[in-house]
């Protein structure tokens, strides 16, 4: 007989019956209340509309700290001694450490200062700071005031950042005086954020600032509510202030993270706390092998993102393991051996990075000579378990390629694990579970080796995340099929349930195209016959650039503010190293014909600008097409942005003549035509490296 895999047995029995799954893993949790059910579900009505929709929570009644998970839980058991946070920043040349003793003693003062400047339960507070330990503080004193954080990337704009203060009304902001990005040299955030308050219809009352020397903030005007984050410290130090863990209903908000939608308005996706708590310390055991103490995780992510949130902060505390923040990039910080010098020093088991940082470390370093000699060859790597990868899809190639390193320098059966999720999901939707091989039995006696990995596959769907694949119409695809990715109610625990103070836009932008039946996840793949499942691309109006999300509907917004840019539509372009790059199709308002289709240099700049100041460097375009007349939409005035996106991929292979899929509610037929003209002018003047880089991609 035929035995199903462990990971298929555990997959099965947390859609079968939720409620006894949820049950057993919210015992790992300390729940300053019991919660009375595990799961309920109900029924939501708009108020604007009128519609009634499913609604559903986790572990109703019950009280829960994340904090004292994540802190106080494990010097009370006696493992304050054991190391939390390893910072490494070759960025300033700094190292510090903090034991769970250390971390409790700066959050609980933390939080005694937050209070007293008047941050209590449900208030939001916004991090807008770089990957210091002091924003991780941050984070878990915010947290156990029960208060809300909401952590912006540092790398947005002012102009961004103020969109997510009007959206998020926090009652205080902590930042740092400077950034450092990369080999760059330090930048001042006192400008940035006082032009993101400025700009705000909301003003926070307090602004605290953590003073580097790098660059000071100076100076710190009281009067306008800012303050000097360590003096703060230093008095409540000096006067024994502390602040408890106060716990919150386990619906609560633990935090927003605003992420991008397909207008130009982020959503706030709202994690609650119990469901957090109880979800994420499951997954940290169960699909990343990390079980506690002796486990060192190394997540190359930004506490900016999700992945941030989750791996870098919250489960590895949770699970009592030790975290290693790292405040560099994957190259020039020195050169490309840090994350490889990193695993070596602070003997990380458990890595997790985005494919893009793999990519950019190939570029430097083709023959792998740091893996394979520096640190490979001298045993340096023998701790590494596994390598997670996630943000955008993996190419085979990468994964293939890492997989071999991995089995040549690192432990045994160590493995590359590709996952999927989102900000919406809070934890991997799919992948490959490592449990089996190391530890915990989670429900059998059984110990099985991990599931094969698929290269191209991003695993397995993980426990409570029911995926399946449908048509435009909601109805299933068969296996092997290509389609849209959506997942059955409930989510995991981790997901979100709601957008902030927005529950309108949480239908409309998750239920509404299935009616109600399924989550739209807006990415579009398949699930194989064995159930394992791919993500090709986005179905939506969303880009992925280095494993960061973009609304093409922001950029294009940015981009008309050029006053004399009539219209523009962004699309992603592939790249070699970031995925894809946003790239514009723009129309002038004082067209001149003819026009060439590669725009002067002048105004490519000033684009070019808007959208680095609007947004952030980040989303920073790969090039742009002008024209008239060559955005296709639909009868009802929708851009119809999946038909140039196919056109430049098109292109991109030199298949500039293929036929493209022309939906029937197209307005003008020709503006295909006139598009793809456009589109070849442009690589016929632009396409040579264009193409050379597509091929050495195809080689990969
Ligand atoms: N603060 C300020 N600016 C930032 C920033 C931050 N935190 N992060 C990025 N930027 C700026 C960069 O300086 C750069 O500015 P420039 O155009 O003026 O040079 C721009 O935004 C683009 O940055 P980035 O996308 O990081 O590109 P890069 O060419 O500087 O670096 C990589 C390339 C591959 C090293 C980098 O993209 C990378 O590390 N990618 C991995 C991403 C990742 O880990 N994502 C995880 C999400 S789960
Ligand atoms: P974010 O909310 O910023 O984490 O972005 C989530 C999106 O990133 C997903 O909806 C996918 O489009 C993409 N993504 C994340 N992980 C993967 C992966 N392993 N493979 C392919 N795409 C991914």
């Amino acid at each position: 007989m035929v035995q199903t895999h462990l990971q298929d047995r555990v997959y099965a029995d947390s859609i079968a019956d939720p409620e006894s799954f949820w049950k057993r893993h919210a015992e790992n949790v300390h729940w300053h209340k019991q919660p009375a059910r595990v799961y309920q579900r109900t029924k939501k009505t708009l108020k604007k509309s009128g519609v009634t929709h499913d609604h559903w929570n986790w572990f109703p009644e019950g009280e829960i700290s994340t904090t004292y998970n994540c802190v106080d839980r494990h010097v009370m058991n006696g493992n304050g001694q054991n190391v939390a946070i390893c910072w490494d920043s070759p960025v300033t040349g700094s190292k510090e450490k903090y034991t769970y003793q250390q971390l409790l003693n700066e959050v609980e003062t933390l939080a005694g200062v937050l209070r007293e400047e008047g941050v209590k339960k449900g208030d939001v507070v916004l991090i807008y700071m770089p990957m210091i330990p002091a924003a991780l503080f941050a984070m878990l004193a915010i947290a156990r005031l029960g208060a809300v954080h909401a952590v912006v990337f540092g790398g947005f704009s002012p102009a961004a950042l103020a969109q997510r203060m009007e959206a998020a009304k926090p009652r205080a902001i902590m930042t740092a005086s400077c950034g450092i990005e990369g080999n760059k040299g330090p930048t001042g955030y006192k400008q940035l954020i006082e032009e993101a308050i400025d700009r705000s219809s909301f003003k926070p009352n307090k602004t605290i600032v953590w003073q580097r020397d790098q660059l000071r903030w100076d100076p710190v005007l009281k009067e306008n509510g800012q303050r000097n984050w360590q003096r703060l410290v230093k008095s409540a130090r000096n006067r024994g202030l502390k602040a408890e863990a106060v716990p919150v209903k386990s619906d609560d908000s633990l935090y927003i993270i605003y992420t991008s939608g397909t207008t130009g308005l982020p959503k706030g996706v709202v994690r609650t706390a119990g469901g957090h708590a109880v979800g994420l310390n499951f997954s940290i055991k169960y699909l990343f092998g990390v079980h506690g103490p002796g486990d060192v995780m190394f997540t190359a992510s930004d506490i900016g993102w999700v992945v941030g949130h989750s791996y870098i902060v919250y489960a590895p505390l949770l699970a009592g393991a030790t975290t290693v923040l790292f405040e560099g990039k994957p190259v020039g910080t020195p050169n490309a051996s840090t994350f490889w010098r990193i695993i070596r020093e602070y003997k990380v088991t458990t890595m997790f990075t985005a494919p893009t940082a793999l990519r950019a470390i190939r570029r430097e370093d083709g023959d792998n000579e740091y893996f394979e000699k520096t640190y490979g060859e001298k045993g340096g790597l023998l701790t590494l378990r596994a390598l997670f990868l996630a943000g955008e899809r993996s190419e085979p190639s990468i994964v293939q390629m890492y997989q071999r390193l991995l089995q040549k320098h690192c432990a045994d059966g160590a493995v590359v694990v590709d996952n999927w999720w989102s900000s919406e999901s809070g934890s991997p939707i799919s992948g490959i579970a490592l449990s089996a091989a190391t530890g915990d039995d989670f429900g059998s006696k059984r110990r099985d080796q991990p599931l094969p990995i698929k290269p191209g596959s991003a695993g397995k769907a993980m426990p409570g995340f029911d995926v399946r694949v449908v048509d435009d119409n909601g109805k299933e695809k068969k296996r092997g099929e290509m389609g849209n990715i959506v997942m059955g109610i409930p989510l995991a625990p981790t997901a979100f349930t709601t957008l902030w103070e927005d529950e309108e836009r949480f239908y409309k932008g998750y239920l509404k195209r299935f009616d109600g039946k399924w989550i739209d996840t807006g990415d579009a793949g398949m699930i194989d016959e064995d159930g394992y499942i791919s993500i090709m691309s986005r179905a939506d109006d969303v880009i992925n650039v280095a494993a960061h999300r973009f609304s093409t509907g922001a950029i294009e917004q940015a981009i008309t503010t050029h006053p004399d840019i009539a219209e523009a539509a962004v699309i992603g372009i592939p790249d070699q190293l970031k995925g894809h790059l946003p790239f514009a199709f723009i129309t002038l308002s004082t067209h001149n014909h003819p026009s060439p289709a590669v725009p002067e240099d002048g105004l490519a700049q000033q684009v070019q600008k808007l959208v680095r100041e609007q947004i952030g460097a980040i989303a920073s375009l790969g090039g742009m097409i002008q024209g008239k007349g060559m955005i296709p939409k639909t009868r009802s005035g929708k851009t119809l942005r999946r038909v140039l996106r196919e056109l430049v991929e098109n292109a991109t292979h030199g298949e500039m003549d293929k036929e493209v899929a022309v939906p029937s509610t197209i307005e003008d037929r020709e503006a295909v035509e006139v598009a793809r003209t456009r589109v070849k002018e442009y690589f016929r003047v632009k396409g040579e490296h264009l193409h050379k880089a597509t091929e050495a991609r195809a080689k990969l």
